[in-house]
């Protein structure tokens, strides 16, 4: 009795199933859902997310479209796992614990589009992994530990055109591992841990349209790190801390209208590699320290209509820096150091929709009055420029100034030289001489000073600019005689006065005599870089006094430069014999000048010098 019953159970339970399925089959297909899983037949999807799965459930409708696996705690991936489901287009894999793909683990997938791999701990991809792909778009294997692509690995995925492998710790990147992505758009190494540039492997992917990477240990980008990628678009260097600078031809080949470099260590805008860029259009060199922007260095650059420049170290925006930039309509220095940023930097501000200058210590004088003016047609991107000095408008926004409350405010001392007495110098040769230019104006004035041929004279050389604007000609010479400028400049004008220096040569002054004299200047003035032209053409030594001198007595020299030394020294005792004793004695231990070949030949022992100059 209990077995029929448990029969008539058994045949009650069928009979009840069978009704089911009879139901069904007179309805729509019969769409078989694993447990666990939620099965959506009109969009052909399975979603078998967050379920603590451990292996790929097998009762998948073949029809399916969708997969998703997400997020459950798989670990390997067989051989030819999904080859009954040959429909599938979206395969999502990601946020499991799989750590093994075997070979051909995707054969027969020829629909896919789609395949999901990130957040897993993949650490290597078997060459042939992937094989049987011959329809996949996008392949995501970000966020996994990958060291290195083999030979190959993207070999039969001739479809694909984006491949996300950010996040790995991609040590390495073989040579042809990107061979066959006949078709790859982009592609994102993103904050990986590569040495060099994969530049063999990228030299593949010659349909390339859109590259981030990561160089995290490079320091200098080298020549031709982007070869043959000339549809290359848009391209992002970043997170590269020791990083800086770029190669002369580092980016040559490329025709890019977006460039990103950032969060790098640049200290200074990379304008030689850029120039040839001139279809670039976005330009982010945010997050590297760079102090300035010099003037017409980035005119090349004609087409380029964003800069940005967040969160670095700028001091200085030159005046001309965007000359020649004439689609400019937006520049972003938030959180810089700059305390202006002058009108004449632009080419025209009129073309500018969109500034940030917030978050930098802005002093609001003339030079921002240009900000105040286009206020109303310019965007800060609700980040007003505020004011930090002068004190009495400190923390207001230049914007909230009105016309009325203008006169007064926006205001800067014109550049005046002060003590305007003619300064008339007569001097004879050898002697030291100052000019002075002092100078007052707010913002303080630069000081430029010109010489009698009209170039710019520096801070370093015989006749050089200090640091308080005074000009210095030391030991002057015949030939700096003339006329001097000085031009002193800021945002509010310009001053110049005009000074004169006549140099008197010795009486009866002859090439010999000069010739002695500057060899005694030579004492004390070493500096080989004279920015005047020695007119006499006397280049008494092609190398320092001093140091020879010092080199000789200390006995480092041996045989065959004490041979050169008295070479030297017998020339320019033949040369200035007889009148040697007007301006100088020159007593030469132990040899005779006369006698000193000859000796120096003969390889004696002692071959030390010592000089005497009285
Ligand atoms: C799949 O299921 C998960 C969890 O059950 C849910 O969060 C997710 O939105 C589903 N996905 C789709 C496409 O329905
Ligand atoms: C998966 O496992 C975790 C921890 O073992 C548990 O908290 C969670 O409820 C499980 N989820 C499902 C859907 O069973
Ligand atoms: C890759 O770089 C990250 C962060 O810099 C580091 O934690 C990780 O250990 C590196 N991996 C390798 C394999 O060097
Ligand atoms: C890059 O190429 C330029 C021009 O050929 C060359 O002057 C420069 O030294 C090269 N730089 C490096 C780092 O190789
Ligand atoms: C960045 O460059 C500066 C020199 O420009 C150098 O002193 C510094 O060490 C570099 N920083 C790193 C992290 O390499
Ligand atoms: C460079 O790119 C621009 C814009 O994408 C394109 O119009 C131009 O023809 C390209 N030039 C070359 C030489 O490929
Ligand atoms: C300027 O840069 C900051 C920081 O990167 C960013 O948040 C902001 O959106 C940028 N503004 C514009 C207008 O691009
Ligand atoms: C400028 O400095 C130099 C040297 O430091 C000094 O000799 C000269 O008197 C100074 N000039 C003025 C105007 O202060
Ligand atoms: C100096 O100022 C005058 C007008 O005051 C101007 O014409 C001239 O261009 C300025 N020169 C320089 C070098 O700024
Ligand atoms: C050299 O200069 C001195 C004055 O320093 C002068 O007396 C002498 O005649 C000059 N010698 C020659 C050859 O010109
Ligand atoms: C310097 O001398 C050379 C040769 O004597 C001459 O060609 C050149 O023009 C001179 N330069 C200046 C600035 O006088």
């Amino acid at each position: 009795m209990c077995v029929e019953t448990a029969d008539w159970r058994g045949m009650c339970w069928c009979a009840v199933l069978l009704l089911i399925m009879g139901v069904s089959e007179s309805g729509e297909p019969p769409w078989p859902c694993p447990q666990c899983c939620e099965c959506s037949p009109e969009n052909l999807m399975v979603n078998c997310s967050s379920n603590n799965l451990t292996s790929v459930p097998d009762n998948i409708n073949a029809k399916t479209h969708h997969l998703n696996l997400a997020n459950n705690l798989l670990k390997t991936l067989r051989h030819r796992q999904f080859s009954t489901l040959s429909q599938l287009q979206e395969l999502d894999l990601s946020e499991n614990i799989l750590s093994t793909i075997e070979v051909e683990a995707f054969h027969g997938l020829q629909n896919l589009l789609t395949l999901r791999l990130s957040q897993n701990r993949l650490k290597i991809l078997p060459v042939g992994a992937f094989s049987g792909l011959p329809s996949l778009h996008l392949l995501d294997i970000s966020e996994n530990e990958i060291l290195i692509f083999l030979d190959y690995t993207f070999r039969e995925m001739t479809s694909l055109r984006k491949l996300e492998a950010s996040e790995n710790d991609l040590l390495f990147i073989s040579k042809r591992a990107f061979s066959g992505l006949l078709n790859l758009r982009e592609l994102s190494l993103d904050r990986s841990n590569l040495t060099s540039v994969p530049s063999e492997a990228l030299s593949q992917l010659t349909g390339l349209s859109c590259l981030r990477l990561c160089l995290a240990e490079l320091t200098i980008l080298p020549n031709n790190s982007f070869r043959r990628l000339g549809r290359l678009r848009e391209l992002t260097v970043s997170n590269c801390p020791l990083l800086g600078s770029l190669a002369t031809n580092s980016l040559i080949g490329l025709n890019l209208t977006s460039l990103t470099l950032t969060y790098c260590n640049l200290s200074s805008v990379p304008y030689v590699p850029l120039q040839h860029l001139v279809y670039l259009c976005y330009l982010d060199l945010s997050y590297n320290p760079i102090i300035s922007i010099h003037p017409n260095l980035l005119g090349d650059l004609l087409r380029l209509q964003e800069f940005h420049l967040v969160g670095g170290s700028l001091l200085r925006v030159e005046p001309g820096a965007f000359h020649g930039l004439v689609y400019i309509r937006l520049l972003n220095m938030s959180s810089n150091q700059l305390v202006t940023l002058e009108e004449t930097a632009f080419h025209s501000v009129g073309t500018l929709e969109v500034l940030r200058l917030d978050n930098n210590p802005l002093i609001c004088d003339c030079r921002l009055l240009w900000v105040w003016r286009h206020h109303l047609h310019l965007d800060f991107d609700k980040k007003p420029p505020i004011c930090n000095l002068p004190v009495h408008v400190q923390g207001r926004m230049i914007q909230d100034f009105t016309q009325v409350q203008l006169p007064g405010l926006f205001t800067c001392r014109q550049a005046r030289i002060l003590n305007r007495k003619p300064q008339e110098v007569r001097t004879d040769e050898g002697h030291t001489v100052q000019f002075f230019c002092q100078v007052d104006g707010d913002p303080t004035p630069s000081i430029i000073w010109l010489s009698p041929h009209r170039t710019l004279l520096s801070t370093t050389g015989r006749i050089r600019v200090l640091s308080n604007g005074t000009l210095e000609v030391r030991y002057s010479q015949v030939q700096d005689s003339g006329y001097y400028h000085c031009f002193a400049s800021n945002a509010a004008g310009n001053d110049s006065i005009s000074v004169s220096l006549q140099v008197r040569g010795f009486p009866a002054s002859s090439p010999r005599n000069r010739s002695i004299h500057f060899f005694m200047e030579g004492w004390s003035f070493t500096s080989t870089q004279s920015p005047v032209n020695d007119s006499q053409g006397l280049r008494p030594f092609p190398f320092d006094m001093k140091t020879l001198i010092i080199a000789v007595t200390m006995g480092f020299l041996s045989f065959l430069s004490s041979v050169a030394v008295c070479f030297v020294f017998m020339f320019f005792w033949s040369q200035s014999k007889g009148q040697i004793k007007h301006t100088a004695t020159i007593d030469f231990v132990p040899h005779s000048a006369g006698a000193g070949p000859a000796r120096g030949g003969s390889g004696t022992d002692n071959n030390r010098l010592t000089m005497k100059l009285l």
